[in-house]
């Protein structure tokens, strides 16, 4: 196999997931039997366009429409000689190429647009792909800290601002949302998703695509987004990246596909299969997934891309013998853009020719392509996206700051806080700041951030001077990376270089409050970067409990991307907040939550295991037969549990307190029997109980108790944020129909069973009232 190198150097491998309905025929020799059937494309305004540009395109130039290229050389300077940059150089040029990602900047775009527009026969314009993860230049916190904040509208709104720069820039679509759900903290992308849940990272996916698309695709400041990566990807096992997934059927259809499904009814115009393999057939050749479900059931009407270099890996996987074979298969299976394995370009030719694919899946995947460039407006002005003054203007625009602040407040969790120790008081105080990552101006910024500029992020330190009624210090106390900080190399810890604690140790001593923000590095999460530790890494930990000595009053303000198992903090810290990593105005968020100024309301979308060996957990697990001890106390083991740590999480899914307090009080049902298709009204009283105003995200699951397949214990159906003056009470309400009480059975099919449900309504996944009705007969 041959290795491409390139700006990103990607390899990728696989995971896994049980059902498959088609049966795949791999043989590279003959036209099968049962060739998959391209199915036409309904109300496409641009169809009449697309069929007399397909009539006069040669198969190559159909082939070139459906490769993607990396950024290679510096495409304003002068044409490369030599290598893969000089091969893509002549495929622009002759139209073989309908596709760039990574190149960006309006001068840079042009400059390969102009390639293709001007000198290639057709002048198709390309269209330009790029990570636009959590912002482009401007960062927005990364995605599993937005999804802490269950805030739809925010999340829209930071997606808004992520797509106008990059659009600005000339990019024309986005590698997101990634909406895949996972429930393995090991997992470095968890970072990148919605978290664990399927009913939140649906309405995430939605929110995302809508704020990325508009209102109109041809807008000048929208992208096209993508749904990635289907599906499955999110479950590893181990949570080793690009490993193996065992799904069975039930969670497939009622967890991983879900958010997918609402990205593509939220209009959603591209999809990007995965490097994993579901039921050991790799999602990149998979048919089941893509034509039968994706294309087929729900009639996606957009287009779908390989995952980088995934096509030619489906080889190293042991799926098909060389990438011509791999081709085909991705072909057949729905694949129509080909990011840079070179396969599409290299084989289509021959397969068409020597009848081994038909055609008239190249020109389905082609139309495709062509409809979203001409949503996008390319089709009509392949310049359009190409402003200098606009980009200019819109690019680190002052407003997308203050909507990165306001989605890193939103986003940060209240974990503990004994003593009321937070919010910090604004004069007269010691405050003793500690910690690497306290004055750390790029770890903020996550691990995807290609187009911003290192060190920009606002610091806790720089957040935190900017109230100057305390007196505040800082120390390191111990540095936190050995060596270089970059998305394509590891990160290395210290763990042996103490010599800053002294001097921490002395700061916590003289202070009043000692605020430390410990965690992960951005570098640390994301892709390539799992981890089979949960903790504060390098010398964090003692770093920790040496401060914690001289000064019990410790505010542990936590950098992560990913829930962390952090135990002994929970059980001796006053006070902890989540902070994850928050963007560009990271240090500005954090201060104005320590301080008061924002009361903090996120919830997790993760469940925080008390240690490594409760992973993978969730809270929409299964009961078991045997979910409890059947005798306390008489030290019997026949139970699902572990022998030395309890099965409860550290802090579980929808868990996140305010400065204020709530009571829930009075959940009530419109009846207690309903018939079959009728809805149920819930409704239930909070009261701001506490000494602030405050926000509350009022959480409402259910539990089907018994069904033709076993339920889980609980499933979020609704949330609601409520904004509460201190001492208002309000009754909220929530509707419950067919769509929130059925679920997928094994094949597929969404069935609505009569039954007894539960109904359980609080402000976490544990903490609930509870009531139940009889839905139908029996
Ligand atoms: C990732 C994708 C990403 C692509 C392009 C891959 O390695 O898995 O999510 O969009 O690279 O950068």
């Amino acid at each position: 196999m041959k290795i491409k190198f390139s700006y990103l150097l990607l390899f990728c491998t696989s995971l896994s997931i049980t059902a498959c309905s088609a049966q795949q025929n791999k043989t590279d020799d003959i036209m099968p039997q049962n060739e998959p059937k391209a199915v036409a494309l309904h109300n496409d305004p641009y169809a009449k366009k697309i069929d007399s540009l397909l009539s006069i395109m040669t198969l190559e130039e159909k082939a070139g429409q459906m490769n993607q290229y990396n950024g290679f050389w510096e495409v304003t300077g002068p044409a490369p000689k030599d290598g893969d940059a000089a091969l893509k150089y002549e495929h622009l040029r002759n139209g073989r190429v309908g596709s760039m990602l990574t190149v960006r900047g309006v001068d840079q775009v042009r400059a390969v647009q102009e390639l293709v527009v001007e000198e290639s026969r057709l002048g198709i314009p390309l269209i330009i792909g790029f990570d636009v993860i959590h912002g482009y230049k401007t960062l927005s916190p990364i995605p599993l800290a937005e999804a802490a904040s269950w805030d739809m509208d925010a999340i829209k709104r930071s997606a808004e601002v992520g797509a106008a720069e990059a659009a600005a820039s000339g990019i024309n679509w986005t590698f997101a949302p990634m909406v895949d759900v996972s429930r393995d903290a090991r997992w470095g992308r968890v970072m990148e998703g919605g978290g664990e849940d399927p009913y939140l990272g649906s309405k995430i996916a939605a929110a995302r695509v809508k704020g990325f698309q508009g209102e109109d695709l041809s807008d000048p400041l929208t992208v096209a987004a993508t749904a990635k990566h289907f599906a499955g990807y999110g479950f590893a096992e181990a949570g080793r990246e690009y490993n193996k997934a065992d799904i069975g059927n039930s969670t497939l259809y009622n967890i991983i596909l879900p958010p997918f499904r609402a990205a593509e009814e939220a209009g959603v115009r591209t999809f990007m299969t995965g490097f994993n393999t579901l039921d050991e057939i790799p999602v990149t050749g998979n048919e089941f997934i893509l034509r039968d479900i994706l294309k087929g059931k729900w009639g996606f009407d957009g287009f779908v891309i390989s995952d980088y270099a995934s096509i030619e890996e489906m080889v190293t996987h042991g799926f098909v013998r060389d990438e011509k074979m791999a081709t085909k298969q991705a072909i057949r299976a729905g694949v129509d853009m080909d990011m840079e394995s070179y396969s599409y370009v290299n084989e289509i030719m021959a397969l068409v020719e020597e009848g081994k694919l038909d055609e008239a899946l190249v020109d389905d995947a082609v139309r495709r392509i062509l409809r979203v460039k001409y949503e996008l407006g390319l089709m009509d002005d392949p310049y359009k996206y190409l402003d200098k003054e606009r980009e200019a203007e819109v690019v680190g625009n002052p407003a997308h700051h203050e909507a990165v602040l306001d989605m890193a407040k939103k986003s940060i969790v209240l974990l503990k806080n004994e003593r009321n120790l937070l919010p910090l008081k604004k004069n007269g105080q010691k405050i003793a700041l500690i910690g690497d990552l306290a004055d750390d101006k790029n770890s903020p910024l996550g691990s995807w951030r290609i187009a911003s500029d290192d060190n920009t992020a606002v610091s806790v330190l720089e957040g935190m001077q900017k109230y100057e009624g305390n007196e505040l210090t800082f120390e390191q106390g111990a540095q936190l990376v050995v060596g270089e900080e970059s998305f394509l190399t590891e990160v290395n810890f210290n763990t042996t270089d103490k010599s800053g604690f002294p001097a921490a140790v002395e700061a916590a001593k003289n202070a009043d409050v000692v605020v430390m923000v410990l965690g992960e590095h951005g570098f640390q999460s994301g892709e390539g970067r799992s981890r089979t530790n949960l903790d504060l890494p390098g010398v964090q930990q003692e770093l920790l409990e040496k401060v914690y000595e001289a000064n019990k009053n410790v505010v542990l303000v936590l950098n992560n991307g990913r829930p962390l198992a952090i135990d002994w903090a929970a059980e001796n810290i006053p006070a902890i907040v989540e902070a994850w990593q928050l963007g560009t105005e990271t240090g500005n968020a954090v201060a104005q939550v320590l301080y008061g100024d924002y009361n903090p309301s996120g919830k997790l979308p993760m469940t925080f295991p008390r240690n490594i060996g409760q992973t993978p957990i969730y809270y929409n697990h299964q009961n078991t037969g045997r979910p409890e001890d059947p005798a306390p106390g008489e030290e019997r083991v026949w139970w699902s549990h572990y022998m030395d740590v309890e099965n409860t999480p550290l802090y579980p899914f929808g868990y996140g307190l305010s400065y204020t307090t709530f009571n829930y009080d009075n959940l009530k049902l419109n009846k207690d029997q309903y018939e079959m298709g009728e809805d149920v009204q819930v409704s239930v009283d909070l009261t701001n109980t506490g000494n602030y105003d405050g926000k509350e995200v009022v959480q409402l699951y259910i539990r089907d108790l018994y069904g033709s397949t076993v339920r889980p214990v609980r499933e979020l159906k609704g949330f609601e944020l409520v904004n509460l003056k201190k001492g208002e009470k309000r009754t909220i309400n929530f509707t419950l129909t067919e769509d929130e009480l059925g679920f997928y059975t094994n094949d597929g099919e969404y069935v609505v069973e009569p039954g007894e449900f539960e109904v359980f309504v609080g402000g976490n996944s544990v903490e609930t009232l509870k009531t139940s009705f009889m839905l139908g007969e029996e």
